[in-house]
């Protein structure tokens, strides 16, 4: 399949749109934002390592020569650095901010700058904290669309006890990425509930070949990397065609109020998207709430 004609057939112009993208430096935050320049939308690399930002600009560039690239630094495991990546988007009109930036299976002893365990902190109370700073921007309409990227395995990430995961370093990486990614999907529908005239919507890429177990914050063994990224290469989407979900997320019209997107294939684990909506869980929605706005004013 071509994915820029399929592409090209279903995603109007973006000319003269403003994307912002965490993560862009690479998997599918780099593909979606390929794909938004394809399109012709200003793009913001929301990113913590500049000198890959910059490659991946460079590359952009390439292909795309017109296109509009800005990088901002953004460390979401720094509350300093978000602090400082929301105060530059303030006052901005934005389309969509894309939060896609995540990790998988740290180790349990590391934590975030600000002492959170890192994969929590990271995909979870990283992400409520820049929307937490960006709290104008939501209520006065500057930014229109928020994406938040859940995943699958949210299903086993069902908890009563949000606190302890948030606080204490000590748990499962497999459960604790899981019960990140159940947290995002919470945050999404939070966000509905608090901003009702703000577009949101949730999507997963299923299963996609990225780098992060790669990445170096991935605890696994290195020969489990190796494998995983053949097993991944074999079965799974590629992050080109997983991008796509996030495409359509960031940039289609919706008509529910918590829309979602994701593979259709088998299990929804590949595939192209297939758009459907979630329910908002009030009550663990706003529990959750709650104990974060607790966590992030002490
Ligand atoms: N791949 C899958 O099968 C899969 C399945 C379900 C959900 N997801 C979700 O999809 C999203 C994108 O992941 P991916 O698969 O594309 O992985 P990836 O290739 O590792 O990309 C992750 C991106 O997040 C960035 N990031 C990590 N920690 C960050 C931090 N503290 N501050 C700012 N940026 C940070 C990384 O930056 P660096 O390059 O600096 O590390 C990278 O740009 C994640 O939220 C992930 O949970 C992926």
């Amino acid at each position: 399949m071509k994915i820029f004609d399929y592409i090209d057939k279903r995603v109007p112009s973006l000319e003269g749109k403003t994307f912002v993208v965490t993560g862009a430096n690479s998997g599918i935050g780099l593909e979606v934002s390929r794909q938004l320049l394809f399109k012709g939308a200003n793009l913001v690399m929301a990113c913590r390592n500049l000198e890959k930002a910059n490659k991946v600009k460079d590359e952009f560039l390439k292909e795309c020569p017109k296109s509009h690239i800005e990088i901002l630094r953004y460390d979401q495991a720094s509350f300093s650095s978000i602090e400082e990546f929301a105060k530059t988007l303030e006052n901005r009109k934005i389309d969509c901010l894309i939060l896609n930036a995540g990790i998988y299976h740290s180790t349990n002893d590391l934590v975030t700058q600000d002492g959170y365990p890192l994969t929590i902190g990271t995909n979870y109370l990283g992400a409520y904290y820049l929307l937490e700073k960006l709290r104008n921007s939501l209520t006065n309409g500057n930014i229109k669309r928020v994406v938040v990227t859940y995943s699958l395995v949210n299903v086993f990430g069902k908890t009563k006890h949000y606190e302890k995961y948030l606080l204490y370093v000590k748990r499962k990486p497999n459960k604790t990425y899981n019960i990140s990614k159940r947290m995002n999907y919470h945050l999404a529908a939070n966000l509905k509930s608090e901003y009702p005239s703000l577009e949101v919507v949730l999507t997963h890429p299923g299963i996609a070949r990225t780098n992060i177990i790669k990445s170096d914050n991935c605890s696994f063994k290195w020969w489990f990397k190796v494998a995983g990224d053949r097993f991944l290469k074999t079965f799974a989407n590629s992050a080109k065609k997983s991008a796509i979900c996030t495409l359509f997320a960031a940039t289609l019209p919706f008509s529910k109020p918590l829309p979602v997107v994701y593979p259709r294939g088998i299990f929804h684990y590949i595939g192209l998207p297939k758009i459907s909506s979630r329910k908002v869980d009030k009550i663990k929605d706003e529990q959750l709430a709650l104990i974060s706005k607790k966590i992030i004013s002490n």
